[in-house]
């Protein structure tokens, strides 16, 4: 809340709750009987476990009870029934019709969907089996997907999660950064007369993807000589398809996204082209199928044993009353590496906002940092500073039962390391116990870090659906909770306006708005005259 603004209503409630029980510690929370039973909850495959969140009875009654005041259940609605949830852009948020089975889909957009997701799961399939081929009549092996932010991170994680050892075949590469080493590599051993290139873009006017769409093109045209086959080497998947037209790229096959979905829910349409490449069609069905099944819990559920809404508001807890600046996503698992870049940027590019849907300024924080890096590397690494920094830091532990391979013993430490570190967050290790080691003060670890445990039986596509589902509510309930539209991100055209004037002095053009320290860097770039090759 503002300084000196009274809290009133349930978040009142919450910020008496919150300093009447401050020297609450999870170690002795956690201790209570039946704890881990009375706060973990199934919802498909996954097992979340909130029992080590810093939070009783009467935490989750006030915060189900905000919920209510903040109306979230008729905002659920409303994100199902199609209504213009993304008021900056009036738009609809439709990702969830896509996941739904067509007979639930709202009808104006069910035959669009229908057509849509048949079309772009046979052209998988045609090309798995080989019978669709490239301009030489050779079936393709490599794919490479250009695409950035949500035409990217969803696609490249279920990718990697889903067929991590190789995809089938195809090798599937992915280019999304500017710097041009990443063009090289992706292209790099490559037969382009073996090569699809599926470019992924909403808009079809994203810088990177454009340039790394025609360097693709060049690539492509250098080697084989002609423009001839590009049409059957260059697969667009746009809401703005006559821009795709425009660019000259020459591709081929264009796919649909539209305007109501977002491109960090865009995993669930023919954005996700490489994934049906990798694990067919069936697989990217039970992928849809497992997110559904959370679409269906999310609607249903009482909010206090609803996985996406106490992610929501436990999150909201943390943030808002606990004093956590942070929140980190550890997976325990290689395969879902990619996690936390695409939570970073669902959550923050969601609501890492300060204004509210009706342009008024947010009373309280938004989003924390979202961060944080795949299994045991980061113990040696930054667990130091969520074990004894200042800093309060929420986390999320995601594991998978079935380790997918057979070093079971491997699998095992896996596992070990993610639940200790778990309890040493939660319980700590008090000075007092250390006795009369000299080193009492730098061993102690105050514990008390909140943390949510979500536990996969398998990384299945259902499974893999159900976890990014979970993932998407959670962050749309944030939204509501806070009361702002998780749906636009007006904040990043500022840089790319920026960006477009500095290009432009960097050449040696105007000026026109650079701040003094931009233009010091120009000048000082254009001095030292770097050539392409240095
Ligand atoms: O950076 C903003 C953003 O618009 C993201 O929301 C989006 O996922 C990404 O750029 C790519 O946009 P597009 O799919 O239009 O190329």
């Amino acid at each position: 809340m503002s300084a000196g603004s009274k809290p009133s209503g349930a978040w009142g409630r919450l910020a008496s709750l919150a300093s009447r029980r401050a020297s609450d510690h999870l170690r002795d929370l956690a201790a209570a009987e039946r704890r881990f039973d009375a706060m973990s909850l199934r919802v498909g495959g996954l097992l979340l476990d909130f029992s080590r969140q810093r939070v009783t009875r009467d935490t989750i009654t006030a915060l189900t009870a905000l919920a209510a005041e903040r109306q979230l259940p008729q905002a659920v609605d409303a994100l199902f029934r199609g209504d213009i949830v993304n008021v900056t852009e009036g738009r609809a948020a439709l990702h969830t019709a896509l996941r739904a089975p067509a007979a639930e889909r709202p009808p104006a957009v069910a035959d669009a969907i229908e057509v849509a997701t048949a079309r772009f799961l046979a052209i998988a399939e045609a090309l798995r089996r080989g019978e669709r081929r490239g301009s030489t009549g050779k079936p393709f092996r490599h794919v490479v997907h250009i695409g950035i932010g949500g035409s990217e991170l969803g696609p490249r994680l279920a990718t990697e999660a889903l067929a991590p050892g190789g995809a089938g075949r195809f090798d599937i590469r992915f280019l999304a950064n500017l710097d041009g080493r990443a063009a090289f590599s992706a292209f790099a051993g490559l037969d382009p007369a073996e090569t699809l290139v599926v470019v992924v873009s909403k808009s079809f006017r994203t810088r990177e993807t454009l340039l790394n769409a025609y360097h693709a093109r060049s690539w492509f045209l250098e080697r084989m000589g002609s423009a001839d086959g590009i049409a059957q080497h260059f697969i667009a998947v746009t809401a703005d398809a006559a821009e795709a037209q425009r660019s000259g790229l020459g591709v081929g096959e264009r796919l649909p996204m539209w305007d109501w979905l977002g491109g960090r829910q865009s995993l669930w349409s023919a954005a996700g082209l490489p994934v049906a490449l990798a694990i067919g069609a069936e697989g990217f069905r039970s992928l849809l199928a497992g997110a559904h099944a959370v679409d269906r819990h999310f609607q249903t559920a009482r909010p206090d044993a609803n996985g996406p809404i106490l992610l929501a508001l436990l999150g909201l807890w943390n943030a808002n009353f606990l004093g956590a600046a942070a929140h980190a996503v550890l997976p325990y698992d290689e395969r879902l590496a990619t996690l936390p870049a695409h939570l970073q940027q669902l959550e923050m590019e969601s609501n890492g906002k300060s204004v509210r849907t009706d342009g008024s300024a947010c009373d309280a924080h938004t989003v924390p940092l979202v961060w944080g890096g795949e299994e045991t590397n980061g113990q040696h690494a930054f667990h130091q500073w969520l074990l004894q920094s200042t800093r309060a830091c929420s986390v999320d532990f995601v594991a998978v039962a079935a380790p997918g391979h057979d070093l079971a013993e491997r699998h095992r430490w896996l596992l070990a390391n993610c639940l200790a570190q778990g309890q040493a967050l939660a319980g700590g290790r008090p000075a007092a116990r250390l006795g009369e080691d000299p080193l009492a003060a730098h061993r102690a670890v105050p514990g008390n870090q909140p943390s949510t445990t979500i536990l996969l039986d398998a990384l299945t596509p259902q499974h893999l659906g159900s976890l990014l589902a979970l993932y998407e509510h959670k962050t749309f309930c944030q939204g509501v909770l806070w009361g702002i539209n998780p749906f636009d991100q007006w904040g990043v055209e500022l840089g790319k306006a920026l960006a477009d004037t500095a290009f432009d002095a960097l050449g040696g053009g105007a000026r026109i708005g650079m701040d003094a320290s931009a233009a010091g860097l120009v000048d000082a770039l254009r001095r030292s005259g770097g050539s392409p090759h240095d």
